[in-house]
């Protein structure tokens, strides 16, 4: 079997080594490029001045082009400019910020939310201040890879439950209890998958063991739950720990965590230093953030046109012979074997006029690799039927 992190890590001089990871990732068809695209939207994208329709974007209920969102962060702009210029610890941390987080709290119910620049720095941040040596982070098999690269980081302990898999995470507590502290991390939708986490039993689990819970539910706010509030709205629990992304559904860029505890956020306060040492959201993003939730908030029809579409392209789908993660939201994920099938796929769609992105090791597991078709709430009929016209030559 090909391990992956050999392909990362070898005991070379650099440049070889660099040589060598590069050239075996193209011979595995797992080399990563990035396309210089002119502008996108969440049913449009332009590359080399032709139009495609989108289902690579994260931008489920099309707000990143929502002119009131987009005049918020004008308007900030000519009054505070582009930057704070200075962590929150220095002068970067302003009213509208203060204000921004206790809208959070309020909307989700925790006494604490802190803002980050990023879901990535958020999940590095929670991670590493907390996870000591005596500590256990038991993590869901296909957790994102910014929290689990933190607690590689960590002086903690890394254990790993089969995905969604309550009698596995049961049987890693029952092994663990040594531990100082136990902290289970899942995702309310999975990134990739884009199924939803067993809350509610991962919670009772949790509480019988004396453990914590870490969701992340970049996914899910914005989209699941009453007003978009998110995966722990359907839980009606919350965890002590719940990050949020404002790069998703809400369009902007940013992230929150949320404390079950006013004592955690004071000591990531005290001690998180990608909050310490790092120059803040500037106040025109943070306006921007602030105008996005409350139409967030206000978007059922979004939803219900997403959710529409989430069924019209699952109702055809059913229809081919191929293998579809089951998942009832935005992200719908075609996995394939072979990757040759994969890459053949997106360049025959790119002749149809439609940008998919071929998703492979080491993002997701091995032989695993997929078509992550994201559908938004902007996308047409007609686009979703010529995707599913696509898809029956596959
Ligand atoms: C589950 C999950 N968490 C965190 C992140 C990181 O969020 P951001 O893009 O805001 O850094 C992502 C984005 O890829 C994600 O899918």
């Amino acid at each position: 079997m090909i391990n992956i992190m050999m392909l990362r890590y070898n005991n070379y001089n650099w440049l070889s080594k660099f040589k060598k990871v590069i050239t075996k990732r193209k011979e595995l068809l797992i080399y990563r490029y990035r396309q210089s695209i002119t502008n996108s939207n969440a049913r449009l994208i332009t590359f080399l001045n032709k139009k495609y329709i989108n289902f690579s974007s994260n931008n489920y209920l099309g707000l990143s082009n929502h002119p009131h969102i987009i005049s918020s962060y004008q308007n900030e702009i000519k009054v505070s400019g582009v930057s704070t210029s200075s962590s929150g610890h220095i002068i970067g941390y302003s009213i509208k910020h203060k204000m921004l987080e206790k809208k959070l709290a309020n909307l989700l119910g925790y006494p604490n939310a802190i803002l980050f620049n990023s879901g990535f720095d958020a999940n590095q941040a929670i991670i590493s201040t907390i996870i000591s040596k005596n500590d256990c982070v038991i993590a869901d098999r296909l957790t994102h890879a910014s929290i689990i690269s933190a607690v590689m980081q960590s002086p903690g302990t890394l254990k790993r439950f089969r995905h969604n898999d309550i009698l596995s995470l049961a049987k890693i507590l029952e092994t663990t209890n040594k531990f100082d502290n136990r902290l289970i991390v899942t995702e309310g939708v999975f990134s990739m998958d884009g199924d939803q986490a067993p809350l509610q039993d991962i919670i009772i689990r949790a509480k019988a063991t004396n453990s914590w819970v870490m969701i992340d539910d970049a996914h899910g706010f914005g989209i699941i739950g009453r007003n978009g509030i998110g995966s722990t709205y359907l839980s009606n629990y919350k965890p002590e720990i719940l990050v949020i992304t404002f790069s998703k559904a809400i369009g902007v860029n940013g992230a929150a965590i949320l404390c079950k505890y006013k004592i955690l956020a004071d000591y990531l306060i005290q001690c998180a230093r990608q909050l310490i040492y790092s120059t803040s959201l500037s106040i025109a993003q943070i306006s921007a953030i602030d105008t996005a939730i409350t139409i967030m908030q206000d978007s059922n029809y979004l939803r219900k046109r997403l959710r529409r579409n989430i069924q019209r392209f699952k109702s055809g789908i059913k229809k081919l012979k191929l293998q579809l993660i089951p998942s009832n939201t935005a992200i719908q994920s075609i996995i394939f074997n072979d990757t040759r099938h994969v890459i053949n796929l997106v360049r025959k769609a790119r002749k149809y006029g439609i940008w998919l992105n071929a998703i492979r090791p080491p993002t997701v597991p091995l032989f695993s690799s997929r078509i992550r078709v994201t559908i938004t709430a902007m996308h047409r009929k007609h686009d979703i039927d010529n995707l599913l016209k696509l898809l029956s030559l596959f």
